[in-house]
């Protein structure tokens, strides 16, 4: 009887794991990755994208749901986390004008591939993961 259970609580992990395995690959992202992704953007970017993604309307804009995200190719999009950006920004209609200061040296190319794999597969945003090749690609001396 314990075995009977033990074993159909074995089935049942297995079922999990392979369903976690399945969305991960669907969004190409592994979960590891993810995870680092999200203690580095609750660590750094919430401050101002906040913890929900939604930004602060007129200040900072959004990266929920970020048309800003998905019409620009992602090489642009590493080089403005990394090196900063300023000037007008149009994202979901809303015009900004504001400062990204540049990612703290502390960040190396690997917590940069899983924040921006985190904030691109999250948030209702599908850009994909982002590997720390591309990451070293568009950010050579980082
Ligand atoms: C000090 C505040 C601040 C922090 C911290 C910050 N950002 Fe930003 N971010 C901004 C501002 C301001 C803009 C718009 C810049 C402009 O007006 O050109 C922006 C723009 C963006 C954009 C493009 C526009 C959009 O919303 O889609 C993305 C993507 C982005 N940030 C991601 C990140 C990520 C990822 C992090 C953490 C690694 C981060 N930001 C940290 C302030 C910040």
């Amino acid at each position: 009887m314990v075995n009977l259970q033990m074993l159909s609580i074995r089935f049942y992990s297995l079922i999990v794991a392979s369903c976690l395995c399945t969305y991960a690959v669907a969004f190409g992202a592994d979960p590891a990755a993810l995870a680092k992704g999200k203690k580095v953007y609750l660590e750094y970017c919430k401050t101002c994208h906040m913890p929900n993604g939604q930004g602060m309307p007129g200040v900072y804009p959004p990266v929920a749901n970020s048309d800003y995200i998905k019409a620009t190719p992602k090489v642009t999009l590493i080089k403005e986390v990394v090196n900063g950006k300023h000037g007008k920004i149009t994202v979901n209609g809303k015009v900004y004008n504001g400062v990204m200061a540049p990612m703290p040296k502390k960040y190396n190319c690997d917590d940069i591939a899983c924040v921006l794999t985190y904030v691109f597969t999250s948030f209702g945003n599908s850009k994909g993961a982002v590997s720390v090749a591309e990451v070293r690609k568009a950010c050579p001396k980082r």
